[in-house]
């Protein structure tokens, strides 16, 4: 499938989508965005892929949604049009690992983006932000919510209520990001740790992205009781019998996502 703001390539059972619009810093847009969730569907049941890695370029994952398309837009045509809400879910609904790896400038929806991912690894260039406040706007695809739960209330506040950037030391200090690396080994690395995870059972590996998931979006008990159901499911597996088997007689396991 070819889009014209991505560059997507599948290798070793890794999946690379790079944001490809150069001139606007990646900026999201419709057309991006649309091209996004039609590549992540297909992913997501191409069974050539097991995991998969979004990245922009050294300069920018993305500064943000694209102002020059959102400018002139009234109410009735972001409420009417649920502005980048179907683009989203449709990110949300995906059931394999993505990793966002981030160089440079990680703003606004960008930042959101690459919240919206499984987790991040960035390079020592990456800045992330929340500045829809300088327009006269605030974040609108989930950076009121997913910020403060990776950085906690002060932080998030702060990033919101003054627009400033936070740079990759700092996003690692407050568990915004899980890894922080130079910037031309940012992708080899995500590679590599999707390669790791591709290793694994595709079932334990959704069964870990549902669980941990859930933690966003119940109470602890509940999140906990959803945990121990998923454990105890995993022992209708044969991949449970496998991982086990193998480390007891002292060998790798051989999964086959069954
Ligand atoms: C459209 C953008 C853009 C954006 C950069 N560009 N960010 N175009 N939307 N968000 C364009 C510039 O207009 C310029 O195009 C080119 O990219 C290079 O940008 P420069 O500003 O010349 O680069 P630089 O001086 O290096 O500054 C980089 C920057 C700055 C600090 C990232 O571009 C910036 O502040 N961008 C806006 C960041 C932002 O406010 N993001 C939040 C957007 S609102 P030309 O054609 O002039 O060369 C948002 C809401 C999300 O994200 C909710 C959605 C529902």
């Amino acid at each position: 499938m070819a889009y014209q703001t991505l560059i997507v390539e599948i290798e070793d059972s890794v999946a690379l989508i790079r944001l490809n619009r150069p001139d606007a810093l990646n900026a999201l847009n419709s057309q991006l965005l649309g091209e996004l969730a039609e590549a992540l569907k297909a992913l997501d049941s191409n069974d050539k892929v097991r995991c998969i890695v979004l990245t922009g370029s050294d300069k920018a994952f993305a500064a943000g949604a694209d102002i020059k398309e959102m400018a002139d837009k009234s109410f009735v045509d972001m409420f009417g049009s649920d502005y980048f809400a179907p683009e989203g879910e449709a990110i949300l609904r995906v059931r394999k690992p993505i990793i966002a790896a981030v160089s440079g400038y990680a703003l606004g929806g960008g930042c959101e983006l690459a919240m919206m991912c499984d987790f991040i690894i960035c390079s020592e260039t990456a800045k992330f932000g929340q500045p829809e406040i300088n327009l006269g706007v605030i974040a609108g695809i989930g950076g009121t919510q997913r910020l403060t739960r990776f950085v906690g209330k002060s932080k998030s506040m702060d990033m919101h209520l003054t627009g400033r950037f936070m740079d990759a030391a700092e996003a690692e200090r407050s568990g915004l990001v899980s890894r922080v690396v130079p910037p031309a080994k940012l992708v080899p690395e995500a590679l590599a740790i999707a390669k790791k995870i591709a290793e694994k059972s595709a079932l334990t590996v959704m069964a870990v992205k549902e669980a941990v998931n859930r933690s966003y979006e119940t109470t602890l008990r509940e999140g906990v009781l959803f945990e121990r159901r998923l454990f105890h499911a995993l022992f209708a597996t044969e991949d449970q019998k496998e991982g086990m088997g193998a480390f007891l007689e002292k060998r790798q396991p051989q999964f086959r996502d069954r």
